[in-house]
């Protein structure tokens, strides 16, 4: 534990003797985003920014631009900076084992957080959302809307999911695969293009542009003799748009179903009429109290709330993490789960 921190806990045990709240008076926490080109990460910055400074932290919020090296060069400074705890949402899980070790060596705690920092004993715990179960729900979305256990079909698959240095993606992939492989399996699902492996259907960056340059081949190389395609598993929106687009400008077939995650502004129109079936919205206020939830129990030397101790193995061993809650979203239920709840207001997603 750095001086700060072990400052800061002495003075909590002293109060907590007197019967006096502890306050985050003066400590500083590092914030390291990957990206604002992005959505969500604009929203889980703002979130975390907003919620640490209410309980009177300061904040060092850092985008990085989705380039690695920046990355490092941002949490560097944090660490020269004397900022006492870091939050990292990783843009490649694997490339933060050297300045995380500079971490340790300055005691500083570090939080991963949405996705797993890799092969580092520097990160003392992980908040995100149950990823697997992202993918799991994807995977029964497709399911029941082809109806897969009462039909035979066979019905044309195709997938798309995000970057392969996230460690996300094969909790997204995996847990969508494990419930659509017994039916692919079986023959009832079929996937033309033959792409099914997580580095054939992976997406750089998560870029929706590459997304649609490699649908755009599918659809020339697999579907231009009018075979239909009847459904997309999409791991998240950005990966969707990409579909969404290369399918307006190449297809005339019977539009397929298409899965996606995050509800962003871009993807909520489509889902209102119908060219994106579905999303699996994560609210990231939700992820973003959870943290600073955690980000207080270490401060006051205190074990962070965690609700798994099993799943994320960092190749240095598992790392308590809390997981919150994803929730599916269709036409049906995307005004009380998007509006409603004060995400987005109506304007924003028209
Ligand atoms: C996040 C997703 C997001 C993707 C691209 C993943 O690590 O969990 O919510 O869609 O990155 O930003």
């Amino acid at each position: 534990m750095n001086k700060k921190v072990l400052t800061a806990v002495m003075a909590v045990s002293m109060l907590a003797g007197l019967g006096v709240a502890a306050n985050a008076e003066g400590e500083k926490i590092g914030v390291a985003m990957p990206t604002q080109d992005l959505q969500r990460w604009n929203q889980d910055g703002e979130n975390m920014k907003a919620q640490l400074e209410e309980k009177g932290y300061e904040v060092d919020l850092q985008y990085a631009g989705n380039d690695v090296q920046t990355q490092v060069s941002q949490i560097e400074n944090m660490i020269a900076n004397g900022d006492q705890l870091l939050v990292i949402a990783s843009i490649e899980g694997d490339s933060l084992g050297t300045v995380l070790a500079q971490a340790k060596e300055a005691n500083i705690p570090v939080i991963a957080y949405d996705r797993l920092i890799m092969n580092t004993d520097a990160v003392s715990y992980y908040a995100t959302f149950d990823n697997y179960l992202v993918g799991k729900t994807q995977g029964e979305y497709i399911v029941e809307a082809l109806d897969l256990e009462n039909q035979d079909g066979p019905f044309n698959l195709e997938m798309v999911t995000g970057d392969p240095g996230d460690n996300n993606v094969n909790f997204f992939f995996g847990g969508a695969m494990d419930v659509l492989q017994p039916y692919i399996d079986e023959g009832k699902l079929v996937v033309p293009s033959g792409q099914m492996t997580k580095d054939e259907v992976a997406t750089a960056g998560w870029d929706t542009a590459t997304a649609q340059s490699r649908f755009e081949n599918i659809l020339s190389s697999f579907y231009a003799d009018g075979t239909n395609l009847d459904a997309v598993l999409a791991s998240n929106d950005s990966t969707a748009l990409g579909v969404v687009n290369a399918l307006a400008a190449n297809y005339t077939g019977e539009y397929p179903i298409i899965t996606g995650q995050d509800c962003d502004i871009a993807n909520v129109p489509h889902i209102v009429d119908g060219t994106q079936a579905m999303s699996v919205f994560k609210d990231t206020r939700t992820l973003a109290s959870q943290v600073v939830e955690m980000v207080d129990a270490i401060v006051k030397g205190e074990e962070a709330p965690v609700n798994d101790t099993e799943t994320y193995d960092n190749g240095t061993g598992v790392i308590p993490s809390f997981l919150c809650e994803p929730v599916a979203v269709t036409v049906d239920n995307y005004k009380e789960i998007l509006i409603d709840s004060g995400y987005y207001t109506e304007d924003q997603i028209q």
